[in-house]
């Protein structure tokens, strides 16, 4: 089973001809609302390549509209949903600028995603067949808590450090890569990483090399059009290159890259086919405006068709 235990929020995204700064208003001509929280977009993703039944979802909403749509969401997208709780908090909000070059400005109000509990999750859950997937939206004592669990009982951890907290630790580091079997970043998170531990990486795949070494774990790092990188604790490398495209919305790629890899290591392919599922699914989810709409089905992904 996939275990995405994370956030889930509501995106209100507006296209602006600039991204204003502190003390400025820009006019957009309308918003859109698309479904998102990166733990949500992370099932969704995994869900279209795993198939219906095979992701459940545990995180927190509230018991507002953005709520129910939001867990109405995941079920028809096949994601179990029985593990998502309630709270008095409103349901998560993303408030999303874009400029006309496609670069995003991002505001988290993370409402009830706060309340995410590791506490709520049956002890029946976990077991051997246990892929959880966690990211950095809800807390990061319960995601430990719920990664501990999972390794208790012979589980995988796939940690997407993403985003990167404002005060990132050493121990918060330390204690993330001392759980976590895969360690999925982007280049930026990859160097914030293993600075907050004290190392000075030249560029993200020294930076990858030393949190892979560091945490005993495999670390892969999506960097964009370049693709995505793997380097194992003893330092052997794969790399996957990214399908040429061109974006049209690249929120959520990282999102999709990280729940197609989740599928495949519940699937037990080989690292590479894995890295090359997660390159193919992300470029198609840049084709479509919003997280999870351009989310590919498991049909349309040429290395498992
Ligand atoms: O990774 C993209 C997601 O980050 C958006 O869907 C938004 O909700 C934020 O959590
Ligand atoms: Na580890």
């Amino acid at each position: 089973m996939i275990l995405v235990f994370g956030s889930l929020n509501i995106d209100l995204v507006a296209q602006v001809p600039v991204i204003p700064g502190a003390g400025r208003t820009v006019l957009a001509p309308s918003y859109q609302t698309h479904f998102g929280g990166k733990g949500a977009n992370q099932a969704v993703a995994a869900a279209r390549i795993a198939g219906p039944g095979q992701v459940r979802m545990a995180g927190c909403v509230g018991r507002d509209g953005f709520g129910d749509s939001a867990i109405e969401n995941l079920k028809s997208n096949g994601v179990d949903t029985g593990l998502i709780v309630r709270a008095d908090e409103p349901t998560g909000c993303a408030f999303i600028t874009v400029d006309q070059a496609g670069e995003n400005a991002i505001t988290v109000a993370s409402g009830a995603n706060m309340a995410a509990n590791a506490a709520d999750l049956p002890a029946a859950l976990f077991g051997t067949d246990v892929v959880l997937v966690l990211q950095m939206e809800v807390p990061f004592a319960q995601a430990l808590q719920a990664a501990w669990r999972t390794t208790s009982a012979s589980g995988t951890v796939i940690w997407n450090l993403a985003p990167v907290p404002d005060k990132m630790t050493r121990e918060m580091v330390s204690d993330l890569l001392g759980i976590t079997d895969y360690l999925l970043l982007n280049e930026h998170e990859a160097m914030d990483a293993a600075v907050a531990i004290g190392l000075a990486p030249s560029g993200y795949e020294a930076a990858a090399t030393d949190l892979a070494r560091t945490g005993d774990l495999t670390c892969i790092v999506t960097a964009g059009a370049q693709g995505a990188l793997a380097v194992a604790a003893d330092g052997t490398r794969l790399h996957a290159p990214a399908p040429r495209i061109t974006p049209v919305d690249t929120t959520g790629a990282g999102d999709t890259f990280v729940g197609a890899f989740a599928a495949m290591v519940h699937e037990e392919v080989p690292l590479q086919t894995a890295l090359q599922v997660g390159c193919e699914a992300a470029a198609q989810k840049c084709l479509v405006p919003g997280a999870q709409a351009g989310m590919p089905m498991r049909a349309k992904i040429p290395s498992l068709a």
